[in-house]
C-alpha cells in the first residue's frame, strides 16, 4: 500500500490530482484512515505491533503529500514567471488633478499684470489692530465709516496693546503696513481676504480685495488714471473699454473716485467693453480709488510735502465673474468640486 500511494502522489500532475491521493488515503473513507479504524478492535498485544505501523504510514503519506504540493507549487510560481512580463513603458493610470480656483487664478493675473507696470506684491495680516484697519487710515473711533464696515470684532480679551482686534475689512490696512516699514517709491498690489459681516447672492462674509498703492514724488490723478486704464483693458483683454471716475469719498484719499466700467450687452449678457451709451450699455462700478490722503502720509511718519501717491481697492470675486461669467458669488466658497470643475483652471 505504502509504495501504490508513494507512486500515486509521485505521479499527481497538479495539486487537483493531487488533492484527490489525499482525499483516497487519508480522507474520512481513506485507506489508512480505514487502517486505523481497525486498531480498535485489536487485542493490546496486536495493538503494540500494528499501531507504530500504521500510524507510521499515516505520517509517511502526509509527508509526502507535502513535499510534492510544495514542489507543484514552485512548479507553477516558475511557469507564471517566465510567461507573464511587466511592460514598465506603459503609462501609469491617471490620478485626479486638482485645479486653480478662478480666485487664485484671478489674483495671478493681477500680478502678472502689475509686474508689468512695474508693482511689487504685498501682503498682511488678516487679523488686523484697530490702528492698521482704520485709525492710520484717518478713520478715527467716531467715524461713521466704521459703522459702514460691518467688521467683525473679537473679544476684549484679545486686544493687543489696549487695541481692538478684528479681522481686516478691507486690504487698505497694507498700505500702512509698507509705508511704515518701506521706503519711498513705492509701488505695490496687495490681494488677500478681506471680511465683512454680510452675506446674500453679491455679498460673502469672506471676500477677497486687491489693493493698489503708489507712492512717489509729484504723483497725480494722471497717473492713477492711466494706471487703471491699463490694469482693466490687459484684465479684461479688449482695448475699447471706457472708465469713468465718478465724484466718491474715502477718509483714506482725497480727492477720491469710484470707477466704473462701460458695458455692453452681448446675445443678452453684460459683456466689459464696448460702448456704454448704447442702448442696453451701461456702466457698472468696480473699484475705489483717490489719492493718497496726506493724513495718511503723516500717520506712517512720511512727509507729505514730498511724497504724494495714489490707491485703489477692487473686490477680485466680482472681477472673476465678470471675466469668466459666474453668477453666484456664493458658489465661490461652497468647496462644490463640480462647481470647480465647471469652472476651474487645469494645473
Ligand atoms: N478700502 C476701500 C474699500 O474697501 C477701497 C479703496 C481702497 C478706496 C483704496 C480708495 C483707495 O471700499
Amino acid at each position: 500500500l505504502n509504495t501504490d500511494l508513494q507512486a500515486a502522489i509521485d505521479v499527481a500532475a497538479g495539486l487537483d490530482a493531487l488533492d484527490a491521493v489525499r482525499v483516497h488515503a487519508l480522507g474520512k473513507n481513506g485507506v489508512v484512515t480505514g487502517l486505523l479504524k481497525t486498531l480498535g478492535k485489536m487485542s493490546p498485544e496486536e495493538r503494540q505491533v500494528e499501531g507504530p505501523k500504521i500510524n507510521g504510514l499515516r505520517a509517511e503519506i502526509a509527508a509526502a503529500i507535502e513535499s510534492r504540493k510544495s514542489a507543484l507549487e514552485a512548479d507553477l510560481l516558475a511557469a507564471r514567471l517566465s510567461s507573464e512580463t511587466l511592460d514598465l513603458s506603459l503609462p501609469p493610470k491617471e490620478m485626479p488633478k486638482g485645479s486653480i480656483h478662478p480666485v487664485s487664478q484671478v489674483m495671478d493675473e493681477l500680478a502678472e499684470i502689475f509686474a508689468d507696470l512695474g508693482f511689487a506684491v504685498a501682503t498682511g495680516p488678516e487679523i488686523e489692530d484697530d490702528w492698521h484697519n482704520f485709525t492710520a487710515l484717518n478713520i478715527p473711533e467716531t467715524h461713521p465709516a466704521r459703522a459702514m464696515h460691518d467688521t467683525f470684532y473679537f473679544g476684549e480679551e484679545q486686544q493687543r496693546d489696549g487695541q481692538p482686534m478684528m479681522l481686516r475689512t478691507h486690504t487698505s490696512p497694507v498700505q500702512i503696513r509698507t509705508m511704515t516699514s518701506e521706503k519711498p517709491p513705492i509701488r505695490i498690489i496687495a490681494p488677500g481676504r478681506t471680511y465683512r459681516s454680510d452675506s446674500d447672492a453679491t455679498h460673502t462674509p469672506m471676500f477677497h480685495q486687491v489693493e493698489g498703492l503708489v507712492i512717489d514724488r509729484d504723483i497725480h490723478m494722471g497717473h492713477l488714471k492711466w494706471t487703471l486704464e491699463t490694469f482693466v483693458k490687459a484684465f479684461f483683454e479688449r482695448d475699447d473699454i471706457v472708465l469713468r471716475f465718478r465724484p466718491s469719498y474715502f477718509p483714506f484719499t482725497e480727492p477720491s473716485a469710484e470707477v466704473d466700467v462701460g458695458y455692453s450687452l452681448k446675445d443678452g449678457k453684460r459683456i466689459i467693453g464696448g460702448d456704454p451709451t448704447k442702448e442696453d450699455g451701461g456702466w457698472m462700478e468696480i473699484l475705489g480709488s483717490g489719492m493718497v490722503n496726506r493724513r495718511v502720509i503723516e500717520a506712517c511718519d512720511l512727509d507729505p510735502d514730498e511724497w504724494q501717491g495714489f490707491a485703489f481697492g477692487c473686490g477680485i470675486d466680482r472681477l472673476a465673474m465678470l471675466k469668466y461669467g459666474m453668477d453666484d458669488l456664493r458658489a465661490f466658497f461652497d468647496g462644490d468640486l463640480r462647481w470647480i470643475r465647471h469652472y476651474g483652471f487645469s494645473v
